[in-house]
């Protein structure tokens, strides 16, 4: 749960992207904490978009609740923006994501989009990603097999319990995994058969992370 003081830095830099949407635009929108603060904001701003893609069942529920439509991202060219939260941003925007379990939708969002905008909380910094637990959604029949490669990487994977992503999968998640090289970490557990995608957001950062702290928001 977050703190009075996280919640309200939620809020506040939510309200801060409202800068970057674009009136009449299709906007991608991730998922999570944050980016329902989001959604709120953009509700209550009354600035118009012309629809949404969204990360999740939840982000959909929570667009439709305030009569923003939600297209297929099938029905849409690229997007102009995307905003998401993360679990853990480094200096270079690189993320951590999926601790909300939305990891693979978001991946895509932010690969179809020209500007991935990460909206964050000061808690989400970090210096070298790994402390948060990297998620990584896998095809059920592969989880034994997709585990026993994590920790033949050093990690150490833990299934997430009582928990389907949206797409049908399951989510390991690994700790105490060495991401001194994100990129090369993500692009090697991508290419493991039966991993559907890995929560690094390394080989497409963030474009801009917009951060909270207790006085303000920073582009950093
Ligand atoms: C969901 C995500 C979220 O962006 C991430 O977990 C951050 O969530 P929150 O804004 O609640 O801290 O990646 O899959």
């Amino acid at each position: 749960m977050p703190t009075d003081d996280q919640q309200a830095q939620k809020q506040r830099v939510a309200a801060a992207a409202l800068d970057r949407v674009r009136e009449d635009s299709i906007l991608g929108v991730g998922s999570g904490s944050t980016v329902n603060c989001f959604i709120d904001a953009l509700a209550a701003s009354g600035r118009r978009i012309e629809a949404a893609v969204s990360a999740s069942e939840a982000t959909t529920a929570g667009l439709r609740s305030h009569g923003i439509e939600v297209r297929e991202l099938n029905h849409v060219g690229t997007l102009d923006v995307y905003i998401d939260g993360a679990d853990e941003f480094d200096p270079h925007h690189r993320l951590i994501k999926g601790g909300g379990g939305a990891l693979t939708r978001e991946k895509i969002i932010a690969a179809a989009s020209r500007q991935f905008v990460c909206i964050v909380d000061a808690s989400k910094r970090v210096g070298v990603l790994g402390k948060f637990p990297l998620p990584v959604e896998v095809i059920p029949m592969a989880r034994s097999y997709v585990a026993r490669q994590l920790v033949a990487m050093g990690g150490q994977p833990e299934l997430r319990q009582d928990f389907v992503t949206d797409n049908g999968n399951v989510i390991l998640d690994v700790h105490n995994m060495d991401l001194v090289d994100p990129v090369g970490v993500e692009r090697q557990i991508n290419n493991l058969a039966g991993v559907v995608t890995c929560g690094l957001f390394a080989l497409r950062p963030a474009d801009v992370v917009l951060m909270a702290t207790d006085s303000g928001v920073e582009e950093v």
